[in-house]
């Protein structure tokens, strides 16, 4: 396989069962505990994650510092190739940073403001089509920074078209792609991304503690953040004090000392959907995600959610009075979900299966009904 045919643009992928994907239940003891249904907030723990993260301890006691070297720099530099891989980057185009929030100050704090003082962001409320980035972004546009997966409808923004237009004006495009790796499928390439910030605590199943940059190869060496450390430093381990000299690679942009349990917590999960692919994770998720609209709407309750079903995700936001009563009670009966003002969130994985749609919709039906008893 070239470069070009491996990096090419994936097609949308269909809504499939994928029967098989089940006996990864086993792998997650929350699902053996819960009905679990907030994983676009935070991933489920996994056996492989929880076992890495013992070797790490392991390896704490049997070497301690000594460690650093042989073993745990190479645990992050698995973490880099892994992640580069499942968005069809190359390695030296990854770094890690501790949360998206630093990364992307890192990130701000790099680019030239002296021709283009502007940031074009979207409003996260609604889906952001190209022709509204379009009336904003002009020649004094530095960056345009959006999410390809909104948290607020899960709609899966066409981020093509806006990198098309952001690029046809000069600037640079940023995605946050937080609420789409691992479940949606991407290409960083085809999609003609700039620099993208993620993490490793929802989709990825990997928990807190680690975030991913990718920046295109062509635009790591003028990238200079302003705020540095010894991680980004051409020669760490020469301990120059008097001068500073960035790495050539993306991870220049790191600072200090990574939370290396983080980084092998999440190397479990990474595992797992590279082992499956983030293919085969859509078309489950959107199997799922089909029939958990399809019952939502047999109840009559609003749905906000893309009409378009290849521009859904496995974010599901339901239009219920008081949400944050209901997402109470349902952990009364060991169901967990999650609110935003006026909506009920439901975000199943791969993990999940349709009796859980109809565990979660039948709780939320009695309970809906009570409430009207009781009112
Ligand atoms: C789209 C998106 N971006 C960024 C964040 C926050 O990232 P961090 O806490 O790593 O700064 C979140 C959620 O936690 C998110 O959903």
């Amino acid at each position: 396989m070239t470069l070009s045919e491996s990096r090419m643009q994936y097609p949308v992928p269909a809504a499939i069962e994928h029967p098989d994907l089940v006996t990864y239940r086993s792998e997650f003891p929350i699902l053996q505990r819960k009905t679990y249904m907030n994983s676009c907030s935070l991933g489920a723990l996994s056996n492989r994650s929880m076992q890495n993260m013992e070797q790490f301890m392991e390896m704490w006691n049997e070497w301690g510092a000594h460690a650093w070297y042989e073993i745990w720099m190479g645990e992050i530099a698995k973490a880099r190739q892994k992640f580069a891989t499942i968005i069809g980057a190359d390695p030296g185009e990854v770094a890690i940073a501790p949360n998206v929030s630093t990364a992307l100050s890192s990130i701000a704090s790099a680019l030239d403001y002296s021709e283009r003082n502007n940031v074009v962001l979207a409003d996260m409320d609604f889906p952001t089509l190209a022709y509204l980035f379009e009336s904003t972004v002009d020649d004094r546009t530095a960056l345009v920074a959006t999410s390809r997966v909104f948290f607020t409808s899960g709609y899966i923004q066409d981020i093509r078209k806006i990198a098309d237009m952001a690029h046809k004006c000069g600037a640079y495009i940023l995605v946050d792609d937080y609420q789409g790796t691992g479940q949606i499928p991407l290409n960083v390439d085809a999609q003609d991304i700039d620099i993208l910030v993620t993490g490793s605590l929802k989709w990825l199943m990997g928990g807190p503690g680690l975030a991913f940059v990718y920046i295109r190869e062509g635009l790591i060496p003028s990238l200079e953040p302003t705020i540095a450390g010894w991680f980004g430093h051409r020669d760490q381990f020469q301990f120059k004090t008097r001068e500073f000299e960035f790495r050539p690679d993306a991870a220049r942009i790191e600072m200090g000392t990574p939370a290396t349990a983080a980084v092998y917590a999440a190397n479990g999960g990474l595992d797992i959907v590279q082992e499956i692919s983030v293919e085969r994770i859509c078309e489950r998720t959107r199997y799922l995600t089909n029939d958990l609209i399809a019952r939502a709407r047999e109840h009559g309750w609003g749905v906000r959610a893309p009409l378009e079903p290849e521009q859904r995700s496995s974010i599901v936001m339901l239009e219920l009075e008081r949400p944050e009563e209901i997402v109470k009670e349902l952990v009364g009966r060991n169901i967990i979900t999650d609110s935003r003002p006026g909506l009920l969130r439901i975000s199943p994985y791969f993990y999940n299966t349709i009796e859980e749609n109809a565990v979660v919709i039948d709780a939320i039906a009695e309970i809906l009904e009570n409430r009207e008893k009781g009112s």
